[in-house]
């Protein structure tokens, strides 16, 4: 079915910044948007619904408890409708309902049942922008995957002078449509994610194992089928749940997830491996739990294959991007792999830092391909993803011509 204008939802919370949103409103429309608007009942105070009703043509949400009719529940229907959530003016305490999840008014229930990327332009007094427990709420919001459009410095309506203005309505008019560009830049390809450790049994009780969390593969999958994707996840034993829209398959060895993933690479466009797939398996595995007094003075080990280095060799023309976990010379084996495997990028990570890479929130990666190394800050792995898939995304448009 052929999809209609992208819908931007813009979220209006109750700070003098508000009246900047009817400039924003229509900055969106001109770009070919269609805005719909919800409102907290403070943002009311500053700029009446009405407003932007006659801006938009389009209903405003303020209440839960709807006062115009709806063929489906209005806040459920404005977050599947959204392809960018944006709250423009954010206040203090919106970000810290959103950081807690809490949804007690139609804006943080809209919030919290939509999928789509998330735009947030806070606007405050200096101080509560300061404040710890802000600095702490944003950066819950950034590391779940909310865009912050950074607030301005300079007077603010309290007569302090300092950071916390809203930032300029351009600015934040291009966060968004960044945002709106993406989410459906994988429209139409077919994406392979790979995720988690695999386990390979020893006996009944017993495996071969590593500390991956699947955090990195699900965060890569989640974020392309928001991108528009289909996306197949085959991922190792791990306690997350399935992402939204993904096909999910879980397996626990290297040999299932090596069956899993050839029985869907020939229709994928891109295969994304960030699996820690265990390079070895116990030789044979005991059919009953070993007992101490018999344990075995060594394990016999065989290699499994290796299943990247087995598509790259199958020159399909998908995109492959693998994973390095490395502790030493990071660049160099990431260059090696990417060529042994014939991979179009290598994600490298430093694991010796046990801080960054397996079971943690943030990580610091290096996107190595023939042509470039780039570093990228340390960020959530719902960024790193994002990061990820703006070059796969390129490499597939130039790949299309
Ligand atoms: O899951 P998280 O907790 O978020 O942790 C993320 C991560 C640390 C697991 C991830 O960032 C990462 O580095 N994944 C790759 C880990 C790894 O074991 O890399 P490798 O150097 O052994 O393998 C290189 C590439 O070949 C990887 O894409 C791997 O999936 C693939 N491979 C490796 C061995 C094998 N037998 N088959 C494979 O396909």
């Amino acid at each position: 079915m052929a999809r209609g204008k992208p819908v931007i939802v813009v979220g209006i919370t109750g700070g003098i910044g508000a009246y900047k949103s009817c400039e924003l409103v229509r900055r969106l429309q001109k770009s070919g948007f269609c805005v719909k608007v919800v409102m907290t009942e403070a943002a009311t105070r500053f700029v009446t619904p009405l407003t932007f009703r006659t801006l938009t043509g389009e209903p405003v949400a303020v209440s839960l408890w709807a006062d115009e009719p709806h063929s489906k529940v209005h806040h459920i229907s404005l977050a599947e409708e959204a392809d960018v959530f944006a709250i423009v003016p954010c206040t203090a305490n919106v970000i810290a309902k959103l950081a807690q999840g809490r949804a007690d008014d139609m804006l943080t229930t809209t919030a919290l049942a939509t999928e789509a990327p998330l735009v947030i332009a806070p606007a405050m007094n200096t101080h509560m922008w300061r404040k710890e427990t802000t600095r702490r709420n944003v950066e819950t919001l950034r590391t779940r995957g909310a865009v912050f459009v950074e607030p301005g410095t300079g007077e603010l309506a309290c007569g302090d002078v300092g950071e916390g203005r809203l930032a300029d309505v351009n600015a934040i008019a291009d966060a968004i449509e960044v945002e709106a560009r993406r989410c459906r830049d994988l429209a139409g390809a077919h994406v392979l994610v790979t995720a988690g450790g695999t386990q390979e049994p020893i006996d009944p009780v017993r495996f071969i194992g590593n500390h991956s969390s699947g955090k990195t593969g699900f965060a890569i999958a989640e974020e392309a089928a928001r991108r528009g994707a289909r996306v197949s996840l085959v991922t190792g034993p791990v306690s997350l749940p399935d992402p939204f829209g993904c096909e999910v398959v879980r397996v626990q060895t290297a040999l299932q997830m090596r069956a899993a993933v050839l029985a869907r690479f020939s229709s994928a466009d891109v295969a994304i491996m960030t699996a820690a797939v265990a390079d070895f398996r116990p030789a044979a595995m005991s059919a009953e739990k070993i007992k101490k007094t018999d344990a075995p003075a060594s394990i016999g080990l065989e290699r499994n294959p290796d299943i990247l280095a087995e598509l790259g060799g199958m020159d399909s023309g998908a995109i492959l991007v693998g994973f390095a976990a490395e502790t030493t010379d990071v660049i160099a084996n990431a260059q090696g792999k990417l060529a042994a495997k014939h991979a179009d990028v290598i994600v490298a990570n430093d694991v010796s830092d046990p801080s960054m890479g397996f079971g943690t929130d943030h990580n610091k990666v290096y996107f190595v391909t023939g042509a470039a190394v780039d570093e990228s800050p340390v960020l959530g792995k719902p960024a790193i993803a994002r990061d990820l898939l703006d070059r796969v995304a390129a490499l597939l448009e130039a790949k299309r011509g």
